[in-house]
């Protein structure tokens, strides 16, 4: 069982990968929720339980903490756990947020890996350059090979991208970030909108409403995921000033899904 969080593609093109080899099945954490039933999963004996999610500000995002915390899995018995954690850069004690949040429910992480993939946050900065996008997709694919072969033998393995600072980053920068910085009044749309209503379709936050064919944010706060501004056809959605100069990206596997 493979529960996966992923905005514009790089986590879910890792769980789909992972999938399909282990013939797993894969479970989005943000449709769960906003499907509304009772969080109940049941786990086999000799199945794994996977996690699959960006890091958010050197954390994992909001909504995937929430969903664990909200879960209920029977049957499990210490079977195989593992996280894959995708990150533009570096992810600080991301991992360790998890394991905290997981050990509550009685579950133990026994593998942990993170994988540097293109850069989807905006209002900080441009996305990666076509090259550094391509060259960290190439490196990822063999990654995620070496996961796959791991995940097969259930060996315990730790390889993370935690970069400098990490204890500073997670717990001050991050709270920070994740108190002030996920407001959703910068958003705004541009005339350039076709009213596809893509954007309220794939929010993760689900607070994208269509109203008289324009995206209004319902909600005061999201996860900031980059789904709407990054996947919009028209490059429609801006947050603030900077981001109307700044590229937009997508991984391929999300671009197929539009
Ligand atoms: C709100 C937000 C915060 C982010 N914070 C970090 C971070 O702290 N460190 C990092 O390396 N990348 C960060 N990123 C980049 C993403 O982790 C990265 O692009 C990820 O692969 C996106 O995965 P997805 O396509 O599955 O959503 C952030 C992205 C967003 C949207």
């Amino acid at each position: 069982m493979i529960f996966y969080y992923s905005a514009t593609g790089n986590s879910f093109w890792m769980a789909k990968k992972i999938s399909d080899v282990q013939n797993d099945t894969l479970i989005s954490v943000t449709d769960e929720l906003k499907n509304g039933k009772p969080l109940n999963y049941s786990i086999k004996n000799n199945e794994t339980l996977g996690f699959v999610f960006p890091v958010h500000a050197w954390n994992p995002p909001n909504t995937l903490l929430h969903f664990i915390k909200k879960m209920n899995i029977t049957g499990y018995m210490g079977q195989y756990t593992y996280a894959v954690a995708t990150c533009g850069n570096s992810s600080g004690n991301t991992m360790n947020v998890l394991k905290r949040t997981l050990s509550k429910k009685d579950i133990t992480l026994n593998s942990q890996w993170e994988i540097k993939m293109p850069n989807n946050y905006l209002p900080l900065g441009d996305i990666d350059s076509r090259d550094k996008q391509e060259a960290k997709l190439k490196i990822a694919k063999k990654k995620i090979a070496h996961i796959n072969t791991a995940i097969k033998s259930c060996i315990a393995e730790q390889r993370l991208c935690k970069g400098s600072f990490s204890f500073f980053k997670t717990s001050v920068m991050g709270s920070l970030f994740h108190k002030f910085a996920m407001g959703t009044s910068p958003f705004y749309v541009t005339s350039n909108c076709i009213s596809c209503g893509l954007c309220e379709k794939i929010c993760l936050s689900g607070v994208i409403s269509m109203k008289n064919g324009k995206p209004v944010w319902t909600g005061k706060t999201c996860d900031q995921c980059g789904a709407c501004i990054n996947r919009c056809p028209k490059k429609a959605i801006q947050y603030g000033k900077k981001t109307s100069s700044r590229g937009r990206y997508c991984h391929p596997i999300y671009k197929e899904k539009n």
